[in-house]
């Protein structure tokens, strides 16, 4: 181990830590640059030598856990922060919301049936239990309400329809049904431990057999970047060859840093900090992570042969990046970043008709335009798969369990959200997200 110390994007936090000091009599930036103890600049050394961090986290004699953590292990540290028993953040990863205000260290654990108390549902769902709307939202007449949308299919023509959903939020978590990590009190979780798709097309394994934890994704030291996701995933191997992904890896672009005394929000609400999600915690669309359906295209039939087609586009029409991001990019570099691991399953357009030289992974859906975290969550999902063919469906390695796949609508509504194959459903006009 070791590796987390080397050269690299410590020049561009010492820029970016530059920068911010010439405006320090202007702005006070805040110090919990990653938030929390995350701070990369206090704990790399940059800002300071003298760093407190490290004692909050490690022993240097006496550690209880593994990697000399102050704690039985390292992912029960990270929960004695951001799990349900943990008062030391406002993000509690196990039952998948954000409270308004982190408990005191001290104090009894956050009552997660006070709605005042909870702001939103996080964007990972959760490990023990999430609040992932993933039935169909009906409307009056108790139809599944899918938003259609205009689009011209230049092979054929003419204007075809193009479908999303609203996965919305529920008001109190259910138990998880598919997890990355099966988490003690994790009821409906059956863990594989397969990092499926590692490895390069053409590769006779699905994937190396692994031991996933907290910091196999997340660097606790902080990094600047997005959710301090490690650049170069490398969880511990049980058996199998995992393959890492090239040096320097895949960086997710971080937003810019709240103002000081401001927390991050973390839910699927559209707010860029904590203090401006309003007060209904049920709030917010699961489909697209980061923003609703705002700003839907319109179709002119007035003008229907023009240049446009008759389509009026709307600004940020798909949704681009969490609120404060910087660049449309951020969807290519969070599919870059689960293929750290998962090194098969990106695809363009082109892999679903032209066949790779993978025995299992031969036609792909493509994820240049759907990003991984449209139809997945991050960390764990209630969807329910009570189908008969999706109830046990096999992985691809021919193995079966019950799982959700960390998928965000029930059996393949998933599919349905985008797609109408019987070419049977017109556009409707519908340009509110409902
Ligand atoms: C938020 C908690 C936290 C803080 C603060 C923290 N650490 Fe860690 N540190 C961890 C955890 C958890 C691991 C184990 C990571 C793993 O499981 O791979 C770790 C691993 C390490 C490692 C070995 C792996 C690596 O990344 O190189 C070193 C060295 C280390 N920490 C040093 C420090 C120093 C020095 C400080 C203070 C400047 C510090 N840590 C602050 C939680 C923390
Ligand atoms: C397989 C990789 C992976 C593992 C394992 C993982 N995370 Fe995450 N985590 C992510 C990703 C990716 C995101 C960003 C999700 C998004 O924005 O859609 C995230 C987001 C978060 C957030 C922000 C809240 C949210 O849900 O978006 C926190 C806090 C967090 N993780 C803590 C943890 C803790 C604590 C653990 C261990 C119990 C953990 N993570 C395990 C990948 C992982
Ligand atoms: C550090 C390596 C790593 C990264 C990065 C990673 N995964 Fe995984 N993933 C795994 C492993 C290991 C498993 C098997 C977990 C288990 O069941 O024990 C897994 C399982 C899954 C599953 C199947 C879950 C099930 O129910 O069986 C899905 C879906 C998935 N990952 C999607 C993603 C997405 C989307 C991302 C990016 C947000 C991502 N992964 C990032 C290692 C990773
Ligand atoms: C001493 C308490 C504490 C511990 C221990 C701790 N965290 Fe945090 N963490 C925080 C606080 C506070 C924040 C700020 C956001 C919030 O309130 O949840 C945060 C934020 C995060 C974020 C979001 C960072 C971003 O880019 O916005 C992630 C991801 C995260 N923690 C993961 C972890 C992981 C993984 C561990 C264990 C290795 C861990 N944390 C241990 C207190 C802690
Ligand atoms: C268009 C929606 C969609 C996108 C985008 C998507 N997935 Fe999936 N994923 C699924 C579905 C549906 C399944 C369930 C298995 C199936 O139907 O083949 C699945 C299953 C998985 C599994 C479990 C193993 C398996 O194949 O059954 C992993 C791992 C996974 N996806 C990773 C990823 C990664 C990594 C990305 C981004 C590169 C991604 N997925 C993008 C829909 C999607
Ligand atoms: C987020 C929206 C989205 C979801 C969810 C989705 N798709 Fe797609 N799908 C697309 C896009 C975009 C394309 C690229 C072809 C295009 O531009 O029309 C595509 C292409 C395809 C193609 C190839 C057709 C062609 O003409 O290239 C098939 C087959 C397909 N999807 C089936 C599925 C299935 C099955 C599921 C569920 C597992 C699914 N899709 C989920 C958006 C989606």
């Amino acid at each position: 181990m070791g590796r987390a110390f080397g050269i690299g994007p410590r020049a561009t936090v010492a820029a970016a830590t530059a920068i911010l000091a010439a405006w320090l009599f202007v702005v006070v930036p805040s110090t919990a640059a990653d938030g929390g103890p995350h701070d990369a600049a206090a704990n790399s050394g940059i800002s300071t030598l003298a760093a407190d961090s490290c004692a909050g986290c490690h022993r240097a004699h006496t550690a209880p856990g593994e990697m000399l953590v102050a704690a039985p292990s390292p992912d029960e540290l990270c929960l004695s922060c951001h799990g349900s028993a943990g008062l030391g953040a406002t993000t509690d990863v196990t039952l998948g919301i954000q409270f308004r205000a982190a408990g005191s260290l001290s104090g009894t654990p956050q009552d997660e049936t006070d709605p005042t108390a909870v702001a939103g549902a996080l964007r990972g769902g959760g490990f023990l239990s999430a609040r992932i709307g993933s039935g169909s939202d009906a409307d009056a007449a108790n139809r599944p309400i899918r938003i259609s949308y205009p689009r011209w299919d230049a092979t054929a023509g003419r204007l075809i329809t193009w479908f999303s959903t609203k996965v919305p939020v529920l008001p109190a978590g259910q138990d998880v049904t598919s997890a990355h990590l099966a988490l003690p009190g994790a009821v409906a979780v059956t863990p594989t431990g397969t990092a499926w798709g590692n490895g390069p097309l053409g590769s006779a394994s699905t994937g190396p057999v692994v031991e996933l934890r907290c910091a196999s994704c997340h660097n606790p030291h902080g990094n600047g970047r997005y959710r301090i996701l490690n650049p170069i995933p490398a969880p511990d191997v049980i058996s199998g060859t995992f393959t890492e992904v090239a040096s320097p890896g895949v960086s997710v672009t971080d937003a810019t840093q709240p103002p000081a005394g401001e927390i991050r929000n973390y839910t699927v609400i559209e707010a860029p900090v904590l203090g401006d999600v309003g007060s209904d915690p049920t709030a917010g669309d699961y489909w697209r992570t980061y923003r609703p359906w705002d700003g839907v295209p319109t179709y002119d039939p007035i003008d229907p042969l023009a240049d446009s087609h008759g389509i009026v586009p709307a600004t940020g029409s798909f949704g681009d990046q969490p609120a404060g991001t910087t660049g449309a990019t951020w969807r290519t570099q969070m599919t870059a970043w689960c293929a750290a691991c998962h090194t098969r399953y990106p695809a363009p357009g082109s892999a679903a008709t032209t066949p790779s030289i993978d025995a299992v992974y031969t036609y792909r859906h493509q994820t240049n335009q759907t990003a991984c975290t449209v139809c997945h969550v991050a960390h764990g999902s209630n969807a329910e798969m009570p189908g008969t063919i999706t109830g046990d469906f096999p992985y691809p390695d021919g193995t079966t369990a019950a799982s959700s796949r960390l998928l965000k609508i029930n059996n393949r509504g998933t599919c349905q959200a985008c797609h109408d194959p019987t070419g049977t459903i017109p556009y409707t006009g519908v340009v509110d997200n409902p």
